[in-house]
């Protein structure tokens, strides 16, 4: 499969022990028809040699900023490149490319490029987490570069956790869908999605209402990622946001105009993404004319709204794909088993809503995708755009392997 045909790719290499996982990501690159110039910095020597990659990629490895034949290598392939991919790129390698240090030649050509760039971060847990790495990549995912990984599973020394490096399949399809060249971006055509996004407004009196600090950008990001892989979108939406070309957006407010409007879109649907966040409790009789201080401090009796995730789980038409969110600020896994379990749905994306860089407003999320048959991912910071896709991801593979599904 020629998927990257004459797309020229400079490979960053970093000194991380998953470098040497790095060759096999420069084949797989070759294989699918990339022009691939690696680019090792001295650590990366320390893990694998630069002759591996000599023999593998279409050039000779270069790790120097002052090279005989051109003068300045780093803007040469900073210009000339369709991509710069970093894998695996090690916490120093991202604090720098964040602060805009150009200290080797791998980090001054990904600050000289133009290209979209694709950071595969590789490390272990303690420094994955740190709050400095956790900025930088928060900072990187702010302008735009893709981050792949990291995964979670064995580490260097035997250790457990978040840290790493994405498989190279992985790391070859994120690049493959960042240049737009995979066969999989249309991968949602023929399909009908109803995403719901924001926070319901339940009226105290013409003028107040209970509500949430839901900014619909999680649902956006949905609605305009499924769009973009070819999908027929539906946003119930309580935000005054334009959906991406060619949705169709229904306005609503309170969770009744939520529930209908949603129950509505859904009846045909094949995945129905409910990232709204729905008010639990609306005023019982919602004032007709404006409370008045004078009165005094009115005594507001709550009833419970509709759960829309429960009622579409309840009746969800055969092989339709159902996700579910869970706003937790605490125990997100057992709390996100639970709504799972409880409602009907095949994916429950849990975060915590407390977390740096994620939930409520930000444009990043850090998120646990529980699914109904007991798998578990966990997708690291990236922006919200990316956690869509992931999720779509494993919506998409899922249902090419059912066999229930319309
Ligand atoms: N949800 C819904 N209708 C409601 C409340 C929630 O459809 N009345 C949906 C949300 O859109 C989300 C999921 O249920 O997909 C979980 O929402 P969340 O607020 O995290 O959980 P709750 O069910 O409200 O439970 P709790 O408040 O106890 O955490």
């Amino acid at each position: 499969m020629n998927s990257l045909a004459g797309k020229r790719i400079v490979l960053g290499v970093s000194g991380g022990i998953a470098a040497y996982k790095a060759v096999e990501v420069c084949r797989r690159l070759m294989d699918a028809g990339a022009y691939v110039i690696p680019v090792l910095t001295k650590g990366a020597t320390r893990f694998v040699g630069r002759a591996t990659f000599d023999a593998l990629a279409s050039e000779r490895t270069q790790m120097s900023l002052f090279d005989e034949d051109d003068p300045i290598p780093h803007t040469t392939l900073g210009q000339t490149a369709d991509c710069v991919v970093v894998a695996p790129a090690t916490a120093r390698v991202i604090g720098a490319y964040a602060a805009g240090i150009s200290s080797d030649l791998l980090t001054a050509t990904l600050i000289a490029t133009r290209a979209p760039v694709v950071v595969c971060p590789a490390m272990h847990t303690e420094m994955w987490e740190h709050p400095a790495v956790a900025g930088n990549i928060a900072t990187l995912v702010e302008r735009g570069v893709h981050i792949v990984g990291p995964e979670s599973g064995r580490l260097a020394g035997g250790d457990e956790g978040a840290g790493r490096l994405s498989s190279p399949d992985d790391i070859v399809a994120g690049v493959t869908r960042v240049l737009g060249a995979g066969s999989g971006l249309r991968d949602m055509a023929g399909l009908s999605v109803v995403v719901t996004a924001g926070g319901t407004r339940e009226p105290i009196d013409p003028v107040r209402y209970i509500g949430n600090h839901s900014s619909g950008k999680q649902g956006y990001a949905f609605a305009e990622e499924a769009a973009g892989r070819g999908a027929e979108v539906t946003i119930v939406s309580t935000v005054d946001r334009p959906g991406p070309s060619g949705a169709t957006v229904v306005r609503v407010d309170t969770a009744e105009e939520m529930a209908a409007a949603t129950m509505a879109a859904a009846a045909d649907a094949d995945v129905v993404v409910m990232a709204a966040a729905v008010a639990d409790f609306r005023p019982t009789d919602p004032a007709g004319v404006k409370l008045k201080k004078r009165d005094g401090v009115p005594a507001i009796q709550l009833e419970p709204t509709p759960d829309i995730l429960a009622a579409l789980g309840a009746s969800k038409p055969q092989g339709q794909v159902l996700i579910g969110f869970a706003a937790e600020t605490c125990d997100v896994a057992d709390n996100a088993a639970a709504k799972l379990n409880g409602k009907g749905a095949d994916y429950i994306v849990a975060n915590d809503v407390t977390a740096e860089n994620a939930g409520f407003a930000h444009d990043t999320n850090e998120v646990l995708v529980l699914a109904s048959d007991g798998r578990a991912h966990s997708i690291g910071l990236r922006s919200k755009r990316q956690v869509a896709q992931a999720v779509l991801d494993l919506v998409v593979a899922d249902r090419d392997g059912r066999a229930d599904v319309r």
